[in-house]
C-alpha cells in the first residue's frame, strides 16, 4: 500500500512507480533520466489542501522547484496557483494558460526592467525591499501590492536556504514597517497582501508558528485597511531520508487554521491565507536514474562511477543533502558500503558517501529518490553533457516529456549559441 512519503514503492523486492516496474523503466529508457509521477504530485497538493483547512486557503506552487511544462499543464488543469520569481517564469506560466490572478511574483533584487516587464503581464507583485517599493510606488501609484517582510526567524534545512533573520537579504524588516506605510500613503498604494518565507525544509514547526505570529502581530485594520491575504511562503519539509520522522501536517494545518481564524476575528474580517510550497508538492514524486559504468576497489574503499554527476543533480554537493538511493538491478544483493560518484572532473562530485547498498555491479541502475524538486531545475551543462531526458508517469502511462539531445547536437548548439558557423 502506497503512503505519501515517496512515489516509488516496493512490492516484494521489486520497485514501482504507479504500476510501472522501475527496473523495466530503467532498461527501456536511456539513462540518465528524470522521472516524475504526476498523479502522486497532485495527491501531495490535495493532501496539503485538505490539511490546511482554513476556508480561504490558497496554495501557490513554487514553480522554481520544477518548471517542467508538461507537469505545469497537469497542475494548471488541477487548479494550482503559482509562485514565480522571474519574468520568464511569469511568461511561461501565462503561456501555459495559468490565469493572471493565479500568479504571484516574488523577485529578489528586481531590476527596473524586470519590474516593468512583469507589470505589463498584470500579475500580483510581492515587493521585498524599501528601494524597490519606492521605485514601484513612483511608477505605479494607486495600484495594489503585496509586501514581503522578513519574519525575523531563522529556520530551514541548511544555511543556504534560510531566508529569515536580520542578517539575511530577504524581505523588509518588521521594524521598517512604518517606512512602508509612509511610502504607500504618499503614492496611494493599496497593500492587499503581506508575505513572508522563512526557509526551506523546516523541521521545527515552532519556528513556523513564530514567523506567522511575528507577521500577524504587525497587521491591523488601521495601518492595513486594504488587506486581502497573508502569505506564509513555503518550507514544508519532506522526508529525504526514510529514517526521518515525518512531520504531521494535518496537525500543523489545524493549528495554523485556528491561529489565522483568531487573527481574522481580531482584525475584523475574513482574510485569505496563502502558502507557497515547492518541495512538498514535487520532491518525493520524482527520481533520477543513473547507470554504473566503473567500480574501483581502492584498498577496500568501493568507488562507484556513474554516467551522470552534480551538473545534473547538485543537491548532495551543494547542500550536503541526503538523497536515498535504490539499486533496482540487484535489490537482493549482499550489502556493502559504497561511494557513489559522478562523471565530472571534480573529486567532490559525489552523490552519496559510505552508503550501504545491495552489491553494485557494472551496468546496474541506481535510482536516486526525492529528485522532483530543485534537481532538474538547478541542473547545468557543465563539462558539456546535455541535460538528462525527462519522463512523466501520468495515469499509469509513461510520457516522454523532454528528450536528451545527442552529444553532437550539444556541440552544434554551443557553436550556434555563440554565433559561430560550423
Ligand atoms: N516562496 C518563496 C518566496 C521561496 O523563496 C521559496 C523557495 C518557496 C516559496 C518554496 O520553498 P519550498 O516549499 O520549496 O521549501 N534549492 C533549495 C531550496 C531553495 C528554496 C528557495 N526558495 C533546495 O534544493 O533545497
Amino acid at each position: 500500500m502506497q503512503n505519501l512519503n515517496n512515489s516509488i514503492y516496493n512490492r516484494g523486492n521489486e520497485y514501482f512507480i504507479q504500476e510501472q516496474n522501475m527496473k523495466s523503466l530503467c532498461e527501456t529508457y536511456e539513462t540518465p533520466f528524470y522521472m516524475y509521477d504526476a498523479n502522486y504530485m497532485l495527491k501531495k497538493y490535495d493532501s496539503l489542501k485538505k490539511y490546511l483547512c482554513w476556508n480561504n486557503t490558497k496554495i501557490f506552487y513554487a514553480m522554481k522547484a520544477n518548471y517542467n511544462p508538461h507537469l505545469l499543464k497537469i497542475m494548471r488543469d488541477h487548479g494550482f496557483y503559482l509562485d514565480t520569481v522571474s519574468p520568464s517564469e511569469v511568461m511561461l506560466a501565462l503561456k501555459l494558460g495559468f490565469e493572471r490572478d493565479h500568479i504571484m511574483f516574488t523577485a529578489n533584487n528586481m531590476t527596473d526592467e524586470e519590474m516593468n516587464q512583469v507589470k505589463e503581464q498584470g500579475v500580483m507583485f510581492n515587493i521585498d525591499s524599501l528601494v524597490r517599493l519606492e521605485k514601484y510606488a513612483k511608477e505605479y501609484a494607486g495600484s495594489a501590492i503585496c509586501i514581503r517582510v522578513n519574519p525575523n526567524v531563522i529556520a530551514g534545512e541548511n544555511e543556504k536556504v534560510q531566508t529569515g533573520g536580520d542578517q539575511c537579504k530577504f524581505g523588509i524588516l518588521l521594524s521598517d514597517i512604518p517606512k512602508v506605510l509612509k511610502i504607500a500613503k504618499q503614492h496611494n498604494l493599496r497593500i492587499v497582501g503581506v508575505h513572508e518565507h522563512t526557509g526551506s525544509g523546516i523541521s521545527d514547526l515552532t519556528k513556523v508558528f513564530k514567523s506567522m505570529n511575528n507577521v500577524l502581530d504587525i497587521l491591523n485594520p488601521i495601518d492595513f485597511p486594504d488587506l486581502k491575504f497573508v502569505d506564509f511562503g513555503g518550507g514544508f519539509k519532506v522526508q529525504y531520508d526514510p529514517n526521518e520522522k515525518p512531520i504531521d501536517y494535518a496537525e500543523f494545518g489545524a493549528k495554523a487554521g485556528q491561529l489565522f481564524q483568531n487573527f481574522c476575528m481580531g482584525y475584523g474580517r475574513e482574510l485569505e491565507m496563502y502558502f507557497e510550497p515547492g518541495k512538498y508538492i514535487v520532491a518525493d514524486g520524482g527520481c533520477f536514474v543513473v547507470q554504473v559504468n566503473t567500480i574501483k576497489n581502492n584498498n577496500g574503499r568501493l568507488i562507484v562511477g556513474t554516467n551522470s554527476g552534480f551538473p545534473h543533480l547538485i543537491r548532495p554537493v551543494f547542500y550536503g543533502a541526503y538523497h536515498h538511493i535504490i539499486n533496482v538491478s540487484n535489490p537482493e544483493g549482499t550489502p556493502h558500503k559504497y561511494d557513489i560518484y559522478g562523471n565530472t572532473c571534480e573529486s567532490g562530485d559525489c552523490f552519496a558517501c559510505e552508503r550501504e547498498l545491495p552489491e553494485i555491479r557494472i551496468g546496474d541502475y541506481l535510482v536516486i529518490q526525492n529528485a522532483g524538486a530543485y534537481c532538474r531545475s538547478m541542473a547545468s551543462e557543465y563539462n558539456l553533457r546535455a541535460f538528462p531526458s525527462e519522463y512523466i508517469v501520468y495515469n499509469n502511462e509513461v510520457i516522454t516529456s523532454k528528450k536528451r539531445i545527442s552529444n553532437a547536437e550539444l556541440a552544434e548548439r554551443i557553436l550556434s549559441d555563440y554565433g559561430i558557423e560550423d
